[in-house]
């Protein structure tokens, strides 16, 4: 049994944006804190590469779409998943051989099934967000799109179709969908997404168009050459293809059904609708859950490509780093809901929050660490009020920050664990160890054994101001892999971050994990600041 989580495969028509980098990076916390409790798994991410919107876009430049494809991957999107730090397991392309054979597979059963028919299709497309339009969202466009339709679900222009098609009966599947969205309130989430899909569902269904045969580039119809999958049809069937739907049968059945799909809101009907019809067609079980996130807004609109608003995710890692931009993503918005991002706000966030609130704390324990044992941590004596309060609220913060994790709300998870950050920081000012240690040091002029019980309490701060560093360490690691491997080191904790049943975040809270004796190093400085003109 794994832990199985996707993102949406990326159409490759153009590079990616902070939109695309928002879902993968969030699937990553998610997945690397999972493994960090010690579970099996899976994270999958890929692209999306058949389609007219691709299509056309390697005839503008005037290669063919497998050449366009295989350099946008090689160029873009590969690389992407290293510019952001992603330990994903997988990464499926639908041009490969593997989700070529799986699909046909998949699609020779729904035939055998008689889950398809041939019939005409006409009605308008848009290619923009390659989805069928009904007549009643179709208006007049304005502006650029003057004299043409467009789709007033999202403003992308539509052409009018009239073909004989393949299709499906998701007419026949609205009372099973109702009937799993009412058994399984969890399995589209959140509540705002839940409504829009069970309310459109209500309304009925209509039988969809899957296959076009006015062009080829896709995966042809196994029992008709002439016609290839329509391209959501076939994208869907990458969360299969890639768990070895019909080539592993094995491998399969230990994966599927995928925990979690993470996906826009945009795209939460495909996947709460017709992907779970598709899969009780072919008597598959359907995913556990499908989460649906909002909208990045940039200026108060939402981020695209086409409004020349779209950010790259490497122009803010090369400022920031992959640490910052992961944790600010997670960090300053509701996993769930749109939010507005600015490179004030990350930049107001990294300095308060990254650099003086976390930083600055791990740089002054290692300093003082090194200034009054020489580096090695000391003895802790027994804890006061102070110290059980501090421990009290890592105990619950990390349990707490657990939770939140399974709801997937990692803006949640992260509240808490900066609850530990700022009571670890009001623990150094109302203990002032530089106070502590400058009675330690008066030796016998503090009065007697003053200087000895200073000494002894100096140790117990430091020490509990390192365990508390460690526990960060392993909690933020999920998020912010880099640092929490320098803290990690310069802690002088051993093995590498993650190896080790101590590493996990159930064990976190365990106080006392660091032994005495442990060389504290310097900490380099985790988040320097930045000087911009911006
Ligand atoms: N290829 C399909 C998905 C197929 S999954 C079987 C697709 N690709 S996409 O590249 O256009 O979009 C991928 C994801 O990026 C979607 O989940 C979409 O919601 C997300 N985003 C695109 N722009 C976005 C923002 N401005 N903000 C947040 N996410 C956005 O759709």
């Amino acid at each position: 049994m794994s832990y199985y989580v996707t993102t949406p495969i990326y159409y490759v028509n153009d590079a990616p944006h902070i939109g695309h980098g928002y879902t993968t990076v969030i699937g990553d916390i998610l997945t690397r804190w999972h493994r960090q409790r010690g579970e099996d798994v899976w994270y999958l991410t890929g692209t999306d590469e058949h389609g007219l919107k691709v299509l056309r876009k390697a005839e503008q430049n005037g290669v063919t779409p497998q050449e366009w494809t295989d350099r946008l991957v090689e160029t873009e999107w590969k690389p992407l998943l290293e510019t952001l730090d992603i330990a994903n397991d997988d990464f499926i392309r639908t041009s490969e051989a593997r989700h070529e054979a799986g699909s046909q597979a998949f699609w020779q059963d729904l035939y055998d099934r008689g889950e398809v028919y041939k019939g005409e299709f006409t009605g308008w497309y848009s290619v923009g967000s390659e989805e069928f339009v009904a007549e009643d969202d179709v208006v007049d466009g304005e502006g650029d799109d003057e004299g043409h339709k467009v789709s007033a679900l999202d403003g992308s222009r539509v052409e009018h179709l009239t073909e004989e098609n393949y299709f499906f009966p998701l007419s026949a599947y609205a009372d099973r969908l109702l009937e799993l969205y009412e058994s399984n309130p969890d399995f589209i989430q959140p509540e705002s997404a839940r409504n829009e899909v069970v309310s459109f569902v209500r309304r009925g269904l209509k039988d969809l168009s899957i296959s076009r045969s006015t062009f080829d580039w896709g995966i042809k119809v196994p029992w008709d050459h002439s016609h290839v999958m329509y391209v959501w049809i076939e994208a869907l069937l990458n969360y299969v293809t890639a768990a070895g739907y019909g080539v592993d049968d094995e491998r399969f059945g230990e994966l599927w059904p995928a925990d979690v799909h993470l996906v826009g809101k945009d795209i939460a009907r495909f996947h709460a609708v017709i992907w779970p019809a598709m899969l009780m067609a072919a008597g598959r079980p359907v995913p556990h859950r499908v989460f649906a996130h909002g909208w990045l807004l940039v200026g108060g609109q939402k981020m695209s490509k086409s409004k020349a608003n779209g950010i790259r995710p490497d122009e803010l890692v090369d400022v920031f780093g992959s640490d910052a931009y992961r944790y600010y993503f997670a960090r300053a918005l509701t996993f769930g809901a749109d939010g507005s991002i600015s490179w004030e706000d990350m930049r107001a966030r990294y300095h308060a929050e990254l650099a003086n609130g976390f930083g600055n704390l791990a740089s002054r324990v290692a300093a003082m660490i090194g200034k009054y044992f020489d580096g090695a941590l000391p003895a802790a004596g027994p804890q006061g009020p102070a110290e059980e309060a501090v421990v009290a609220l890592v105990e619950e913060s990390v349990l707490e920050a657990d939770r939140a994790i399974d709801r997937i709300a990692p803006q949640d998870a992260l509240a808490q664990v900066w609850r530990i950050v700022e009571a670890l920081n009001g623990y150094l000012t109302e203990q002032a160890p530089w106070q502590v240690a400058k009675t330690a040091a008066a030796g016998g002029d503090a009065g007697p054994g003053a200087a000895e019980a200073a000494q002894g309490r100096l140790a117990t701060i430091l020490v509990t101001a390192a365990e508390g560093l460690r526990v960060l360490a392993v909690l933020l690691n999920p998020v912010m892999p880099k640092a929490s491997a320098s803290l990690w080191e310069s802690l002088g904790a051993e093995p590498a971050l993650g190896a080790l049943a101590d590493q996990r975040i159930s064990a976190a809270a365990a106080w006392g994990r660091l032994p005495e004796g442990s060389v504290i190093t310097k900490v380099p400085s985790l988040f320097p600041r930045i000087e911009d003109a911006e």
